[in-house]
């Protein structure tokens, strides 16, 4: 029926009309992100021209745009319309990077499925996210969106996101069309500098960064956003290899194709020629659809007659576009997603509030508990310190282009609501988040998220040392402002800022036990607080209920159960640092610096906290691993198991993580490959038995013909509690 539906209006179509269609504009007034905004878009809609707008918000505006369409263009095609909701829609829930945390991919899920019925129901029909960028620099800003440094667990993350936007029926009012980003390897870009270079080998592609784009693919996602960088000489945008020959051949992807905003243009400065020559590439490469730069609306006509692109290129671009419109049923209804009712019931409901404080619980990461000063009693007198621990507009992060940052409930509210009478808290701001003003301004572009108190950096300091002396404990909230990371907010320094380390370095003269949580969109370099803080959590930014859910977390009302998705380093010259790497001919063995070894001198290999790290107010442990075999044939498996018992004083959720290293193949293989996890919980005392099957499929690698495969031999298996705590065995694959 779509085929013949789609055809159909095709022949209706002018040419105009189907280069139309693939134009996507943001009329600006409302969420703009990026350097330009469209111009006449109420003319354009009417003419035609244009086939989905973002960045225009509420049932109101969004029916005025789809009126334009319906009632005033020639053949009422109507429009998409998207927009980013990237984590959580106008209730706005931690960063992704702090929800791939969690490990938990059924809440996950259900935390795109609850911002797909928020935003659903205020008139959109398009997400662009998920973000599924692999990342292992942390200089890079737009970690803050994406799961972290692991294949695995972005594929499931990935899968998880699509289904929750797109449950099973894209034609249902409550559902989203995903669109999956960006593609590809933006997460490579050279140095951690937004936007940069990425030259890559095919394997490293194809075994590292790659796998969740496909599993997004393979879950059904309905879009695919192209990528502003360049891949091996050709930028991501006019790629034919990455957007036809990888895309829709090898993996068999048939929705269509947006650009990032106006990439096609950039195209330009990359060196790929003037408008008329990147748009025709882009065309040609299988780009459908033209974010905001309009380089498809002002030349593609012109292409075709001088016969630099085909009607068919064209016509094939205009079909994927109508055929998501009809999958979204709106050729039935355009109007189908604009219902006040449906508006005032879900948008900023209450109970989508209580699910965010949930999703921020699972989000934060215990790094350290010295004496377990944690969790706080809610008692005596607690000294809550930092700019960040009384503030609103520092709570989102980055990419809530719909959530209202002055409807987070602050820390120390949280903290006055939470830990009830019986506790005094004593608040003092203590640094400003930033004395540089250089930085501070940079962090203000959009919105003052960085105020500067003009009492001097003394006068600050005494007044939260003071209040720490009143104190049994003192909280320090620390971090960056949230606009630090994010879009074109990569930072060479990936410290504190000066100014709160100084704060730090004079409360912990006190004397007073000191807990430091700290707020990033990224991995910190964390020398100094992970050596002096008595306790250490990472908090990310957490959305509205982040002040809620972290006194949640201190006062113990919750046992956090996160577990780091990307390597916290010990300063910014180990990076890229990542659990998966080689082995190197000449590996570092037992103690630090040796002469001639892969080491440095000034720092050692390790990283401050690894990949899949994070405590618990209860502490588990690990039997061996039990192997049901000690080798197998490629149609066999093993189970591998280990029981896992709660040994502390709480009850708890752990996530038991299952890692292959194969020790000799044809093409060099990292020391760990994350292939399995379970996230489970066990009361006091409780002990589990958590098993992992060992099929050839967790075996296999990329060979140099880019085959799949497993290679007879040695492998090993590690079990444990993160990358680098693990228990061992060992078979063989014969
Ligand atoms: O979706 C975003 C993308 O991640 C970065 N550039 C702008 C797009 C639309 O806002």
């Amino acid at each position: 029926a779509m085929n013949t539906f789609v055809s159909n209006l095709m022949k209706k179509m002018t040419l105009d009309e189907k280069i139309g269609q693939l134009n996507l504009v943001t009329p600006g007034g409302g969420v703009a992100t990026g350097a330009v905004v469209s111009s006449d878009v109420e003319s354009k809609i009417k003419a035609g021209s244009v086939g989905g707008l973002f960045g225009v918000i509420g049932v109101d505006k969004i029916r005025q745009a789809q009126d334009l369409a319906m009632n005033h263009s020639r053949l009422k095609i109507p429009l998409i319309f998207g927009s980013d909701i990237i984590h959580g829609y106008k209730t706005t829930f931690p960063i992704p990077l702090a929800l791939a945390c969690s490990w938990d991919t059924a809440l996950i899920e259900r935390s795109a499925r609850i911002a797909a019925i928020e935003a659903s129901a205020d008139g959109l029909n398009w997400a662009f996210s998920p973000m599924v960028d692999i990342a292992r620099d942390p200089r890079w800003g737009r970690v803050a969106e994406g799961s972290g440094e692991d294949p695995y667990l972005g594929s499931k993350i990935a899968k998880a996101m699509v289904r929750g936007y797109q449950g099973n029926d894209l034609a249902a009012t409550n559902t989203l069309m995903a669109c999956v980003k960006h593609f590809a390897l933006y997460g490579a870009a050279e140095a951690g500098r937004d936007y940069n270079t990425v030259d890559m080998s095919l394997i490293k592609m194809y075994e590292y960064y790659l796998p969740p784009y496909k599993a997004a693919i393979d879950a059904g996602v309905g879009s695919v956003m192209s990528s502003f960088n360049d891949i091996n000489g050709i930028p991501a945008t006019g790629n034919r290899w990455l957007l036809t020959d990888l895309l829709r051949k090898q993996w068999g992807f048939d929705g269509f194709v947006v650009s990032d905003y106006t990439s096609v243009n950039e195209m330009i400065d990359h060196g790929m020629g003037d408008l008329q020559a990147v748009s025709a590439l882009a065309l040609k490469a299988g780009l459908d659809m033209d974010m905001v730069g309009e380089g498809f609306l002002t030349t593609l006509k012109k292409s075709l007659k001088e016969g630099k692109v085909t009607q068919q290129e064209i016509d094939l671009a205009c079909k994927r576009i109508l055929e998501a419109k009809y999958k979204l049923g709106l050729f039935e209804d355009p109007f189908r997603y604009l219902n006040h009712d449906r508006a005032t019931k879900e948008v900023l409901s209450p109970d989508k509030r209580v699910a965010g404080r949930e999703f921020a619980q699972h989000s934060m990461v215990l790094l350290k508990n010295e004496g377990q000063v944690l969790p706080l009693k809610k008692s005596g007198t607690i000294a809550l310190v930092g700019a960040l621990a009384n503030n609103k507009s520092n709570m989102l992060g980055t990419w809530a282009v719909s959530g209202d940052a002055q409807l987070s409930t602050p820390i120390l509210d949280g903290f006055k609501s939470v830990a009830g009478n019986a506790a005094t808290i004593l608040y003092a701001r203590g640094a400003n988040i930033t004395d540089d003003s250089a930085l501070a301004k940079k962090a203000n572009v959009f919105g003052e998220k960085v105020d500067i108190d003009p009492r001097s950096p003394q006068e600050l300091i005494n007044e939260a040392v003071a209040t720490a002396g009143r104190a049994d404990v003192v909280v320090a909230v620390v971090g960056e402002a949230s606009e630090l990371s994010g879009e074109s907010a990569s930072r060479s320094d990936i410290t504190l800022p000066a100014s709160q380390l100084e704060l730090l370095k004079a409360l912990k003269k006190t004397g007073k036990p000191l807990v430091v949580v700290v707020m990033s969109g990224r991995p910190l370099a964390l020398n100094w607080e992970a050596a002096n803080a008595n306790a250490l959590l990472q908090g990310w930014f957490g959305g509205h209920e982040f002040g809620p859910a972290l006194a949640d977390v201190l006062f113990g009302n919750y046992n956090p159960s996160g577990k780091l998705t990307m390597t916290f380093p010990r300063n910014v010259g180990q990076v890229p640092i990542y659990y998966n790497h080689k082995t190197t001919g000449r590996p570092q063995q037992g103690k630090e610096f040796q002469k001639f070894r892969s080491n440095y001198l000034d720092v050692s290999n390790d990283p401050l906290y690894p990949f899949g790290y994070g405590l618990s107010y209860t502490t588990f442990s690990y039997s061996d691993i039990k192997l049901s075999s000690k080798e197998m044939t490629a149609a066999q498996s093993i189970r591998a198991t280990v029981t896992v018992t709660n040994t502390g004083n709480y009850d708890g959720e752990e996530v038991v993580q299952f890692y292959i290293y194969d020790q000799v193949a044809s093409v060099t293989q990292p020391v760990k490959k994350l292939k399995g996890f379970q996230k489970i919980a066990l009361k006091k005392g409780e002990s589990k038995v958590v098993s992992f099957t060992i099929t050839a499929e967790e075996l296999k690698f990329f060979n140099t013909a880019l085959k799949w495969i497993a290679e007879p031999g040695e492998f090993k298996v590690y079990i444990g509690t993160s990358s680098s705590d693990v228990k061992v065995a060992s078979f063989r694959l014969k």
